[in-house]
């Protein structure tokens, strides 16, 4: 059964988050996918332009609630590539760059055996590491990469993702800043893959279930 996106209404309402900041809630659609990727995308979730509006609102929080402090950034290769790169230029602090690898969906829109690789090779005790990831779906990445992380002693230890999809949670992880809340539905774009590909899209979009996946996107 496919999800049930209003067509029109783009990003049409605002919640609240866990830590008190509004988070925009995506509930119809930014239109039509171009003619060539119509057999793989239903529709647009979330424009190009909406997407770089969202991320300077995010480099403005973080900027000013880590101010007079130096960070470590920790991004969670490879989905989070196109909107790390975006973040840190809108963060106005000292920082340095991070990366841990961490693959859950191997090929198809259906999670598979978490694993993460790659220790950051800098020492995290006693700093301010914020972890940067693309989605929070079901929580199970950012609950062991934090469980991860907390063992080496930082000062801080946040997080914050593009997406957060939170009907399909399983573990209690939340994300302290949260680009966009969206429906129970498969995405690609902006750095997010089916199978490797459409990460290039400079935009969300959702995806065409492939045979197969049981039609859940
Ligand atoms: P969990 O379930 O651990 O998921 O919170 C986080 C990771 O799962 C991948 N993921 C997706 N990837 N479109 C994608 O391309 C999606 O809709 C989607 N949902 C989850 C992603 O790698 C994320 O880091």
């Amino acid at each position: 059964m496919p999800p049930r996106i209003t067509p029109t209404r783009g990003i049409s309402e605002r919640v609240a988050s866990g830590r008190g900041a509004r988070v925009p809630l995506v509930t119809g659609t930014g239109g039509a996918p171009p003619e060539a990727l119509r057999r793989e995308l239903r529709s647009v979730l979330i424009p190009a332009s909406r997407i770089r509006s969202r991320v300077g609102e995010l480099g403005r929080r973080i900027s000013a609630d880590y101010a007079g402090r130096e960070l470590v950034v920790v991004g969670l290769m490879n989905g989070t590539v196109v909107f790390l790169s975006d973040l840190i230029r809108q963060i106005r602090l000292p920082l340095s760059l991070e990366f841990l690898r961490a693959t859950s969906y191997r090929d198809s829109t259906r999670p598979g055996l978490l694993t993460i690789t790659r220790t950051p090779p800098v020492e995290l005790g006693g700093r301010h590491v914020l972890v940067v990831d693309d989605i929070l779906d079901t929580g199970r990445t950012l609950d062991t990469v934090l469980r991860r992380l907390r063992r080496l002693g930082p000062a801080s230890l946040r997080t914050c993702v593009l997406l957060d999809k939170p009907e399909r949670r399983e573990r209690p992880a939340i994300a302290d800043y949260v680009g966009f809340r969206i429906p129970d539905v498969f995405v690609v774009g902006y750095g997010l893959d089916l199978a490797g590909r459409h990460r290039n899209l400079p935009y969300v979009a959702i995806a065409i279930p492939p045979s197969g996946s049981g039609g859940r996107v």
